[in-house]
């Protein structure tokens, strides 16, 4: 479909057919009708926690004939799911920031068996939270949407890469392995280039230089590899 943009369509790719899904936070709902259109999910919860963004989703779906398949609930976060006597696999949560996507998190529950994340800001507090809960990286992208660069990451409960060092955390265990990547180059060069502002802005006594200091030595050591 048209309307799904090249980062809703990375995260689209990302379930696997046959699935049970839920689109936290859908908004328009355009996620959650490509998916019942697509047959890819057999039933999907559109969620929102406001009444505006979820009566536009219950008018898209209405109008592109997926209700059948498409059930909107107006919810905080992931609170419903504990409720209800269903299973989840995959539980998507996109286009929102790293400390809600986190809030949301915090409602984890034994119905929902994977996770497919989005962020709008930074991805290492999301794969700090699978390492603490010891779950698993089943795959992970880098893409570019209107001139911007995302990673999604999709974190599993049962099996796949474990977050078991620094680089892991901050490159990502999957993505970290193909350095050729272009825009995995892009994102960490432009990082690298913030950090080194930053660090000229800080007085040098102050604790966040030597953190600043430390992520860009990894940065710096992760592209040389690429540029060997
Ligand atoms: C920018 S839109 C993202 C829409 C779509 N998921 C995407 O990635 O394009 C963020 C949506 O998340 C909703 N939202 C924010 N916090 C939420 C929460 N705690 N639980 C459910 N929905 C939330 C907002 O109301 C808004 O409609």
């Amino acid at each position: 479909m048209s309307f799904l943009t090249p980062r809703l369509f990375a995260i689209a790719s990302m379930v696997s057919y046959g699935e049970v899904v839920a689109d936290i936070g859908t908004d328009h709902a355009y996620l959650s009708i490509y998916l019942a259109k697509d047959s890819k999910a057999v039933k999907i919860y559109a969620t929102d926690i406001n009444e505006k963004p979820l009566q536009t989703a219950k008018n898209n779906i209405l109008s592109f004939g997926v209700k059948d398949k498409v059930e909107t609930i107006l919810a905080n976060g992931i609170e419903w799911t504990k409720e209800q006597d269903i299973k989840i696999n995959s539980c998507i949560i996109a286009g929102m920031g790293s400390t809600t996507i986190l809030d949301i998190l915090k409602m984890d529950n034994n119905n929902i068996d994977c996770y497919i994340i989005s962020s709008n800001t930074g991805v290492e507090p999301i794969r700090q939270w699978a390492k603490q809960k010891k779950y698993f990286i089943e795959s992970e992208s880098i893409i570019i949407d209107n001139e911007i660069i995302y990673e999604i990451i999709k974190i599993n409960k049962f099996a796949g890469q474990k977050i078991k060092s620094k680089q892991d955390l901050l490159f990502g265990p999957i993505l970290k392995k193909d350095t050729t990547n272009q825009l995995f180059v892009q994102k960490w060069m432009s990082e690298e280039q913030k950090i080194m502002e930053l660090i000229k802005q800080i007085p040098k006594k102050e604790k966040k230089v030597k953190l600043l200091k430390q992520k860009q030595k990894l940065i710096s050591k992760m592209l040389k590899k690429e540029t060997r």
